[in-house]
């Protein structure tokens, strides 16, 4: 894959998923121990797809063979939309990072959910999937809450979908939509999480950036979505800070993007750990950035996120990153004679402290 250019490998890996994903074998594995129940339904361990992946919403039953406990796809738009011009993937395999601009390149809510559907049917409901949604780029940010009220409206009509529906991911962090980090405020993030929140039942989760200038506004965003009763927090998106670094050649900086990958994993866990300070366990709070080995996922784990999604370190790693962390998981379950996730959860400070994981909660 890495003799391709890095869109033709993704669009690669994406046509051998979907030609395959109805024949590939499951990954087997007892891990019923990493099982938890969130957002009121069985999720088998903590290890998940993050958004861009799976844009169209059509190979997450393939990802989710591979090993993904779900899939969370998107990010959708209300319509079509083709995103910005190619190249807009760059690898950096030095730093084991990427940088992308892709600008939500996607089919539209509708064909995201129908091709969604089409998967869910053929394998007897029994596949869990987020949904991540975001705005289209012409909307203009003060009839932002429509693009998003639209698309959960779209969501709710579609009862398999529902069934089947963890939660949908408030994207207000893509670097690559203009003015949609601008979204990241206090009262306009109230206010849209109360709309969403007037026409659906799923739980709504906001991810968050890693490139606020003041941790305090971000501490105030965390505590404002506690106070509006979103359901969860995933952080974090890509890096746009990261960009200036010297190691970025001068062609990429220009045009500007998000970094993900190794060299966001320290910022990361700075801002999980932030998060987890403020949220304390009243709501589930989803690790992303960075993660590139098994250990990473303990670490955020141990830091107190329920899940963790990956990205980068599966372009870099491929599908073994999975069944490796699976793999440590079980050993360091077994390390501390730790029987379930909830028993996990209730070690979780004694084993921060053998660990010297720096912990709060
Ligand atoms: C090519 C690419 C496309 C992405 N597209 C989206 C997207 O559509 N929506 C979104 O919320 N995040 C998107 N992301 C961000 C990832 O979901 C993830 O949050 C980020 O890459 C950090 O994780 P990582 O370091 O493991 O890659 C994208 C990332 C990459 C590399």
């Amino acid at each position: 894959m890495f003799a391709l250019k890095p869109e033709r490998a993704h669009d690669a890996g994406v046509f051998l998923l979907k030609t395959t994903q109805k024949i590939l074998p499951k990954a087997k594995k007892n891990i019923s121990f990493l099982a938890q129940k969130i957002f009121n339904k069985e999720i088998l361990h903590p290890v998940c797809m993050a958004a861009g992946f799976d844009k169209t919403g059509e190979v997450f039953t393939g990802l989710i063979k591979l090993g993904f406990s779900f899939v969370e796809i998107g990010t959708f738009t209300p319509k079509f939309q083709a995103g910005n011009d190619k190249p807009r993937i760059f690898r950096l395999p030095k730093e084991k990072a990427v940088i992308n601009r892709m600008g939500f390149n996607n089919p539209g809510i509708l064909t995201g959910l129908q091709n969604a559907q089409k998967l869910i049917k053929n394998s007897n409901n029994k596949l869990n999937i987020a949904i991540s949604i975001g705005k289209q780029k012409e909307t203009p940010l003060h009839k932002a809450f429509d693009d998003y009220r639209t698309q959960l409206i779209e969501i709710k009509n579609n009862k398999d979908i529902v069934q089947n529906c963890l939660y949908a991911a408030v994207n207000i962090s893509s670097p690559n939509t203009p003015g949609l980090r601008d979204l990241q405020n206090s009262k306009y993030l109230s206010e849209l999480i109360y709309l969403c929140k007037e026409v659906t039942d799923l739980p709504i989760v906001i991810k968050f950036a890693p490139d606020f200038e003041n941790m305090k506004d971000f501490q105030n965003l965390v505590k404002s979505v506690l106070k509006s009763k979103a359901s969860g927090i995933i952080v974090t998106n890509t890096s746009t800070k990261l960009i200036n670094e010297p190691y970025v050649p001068e062609y990429i900086k220009k045009k500007g993007g998000g970094l993900s990958g190794l060299p966001l994993t320290e910022i990361s866990e700075k801002y999980l750990q932030e998060t987890i300070n403020i949220v304390q366990q009243q709501i589930p709070v989803i690790s992303s950035g960075g993660i590139m080995k098994p250990v990473d996922i303990w670490f955020r784990l141990c830091m107190g996120a329920s899940l963790t999604q990956l990205y980068t370190g599966f372009i870099y790693n491929g599908p073994y990153l999975i069944k490796d962390s699976l793999k440590y998981l079980e050993k360091k379950f077994n390390e501390y004679n730790i029987k379930s996730f909830e028993d996990f959860q209730k070690e979780r400070n004694y084993i921060c402290k053998i660990e010297k994981i720096n912990s709060k909660t």
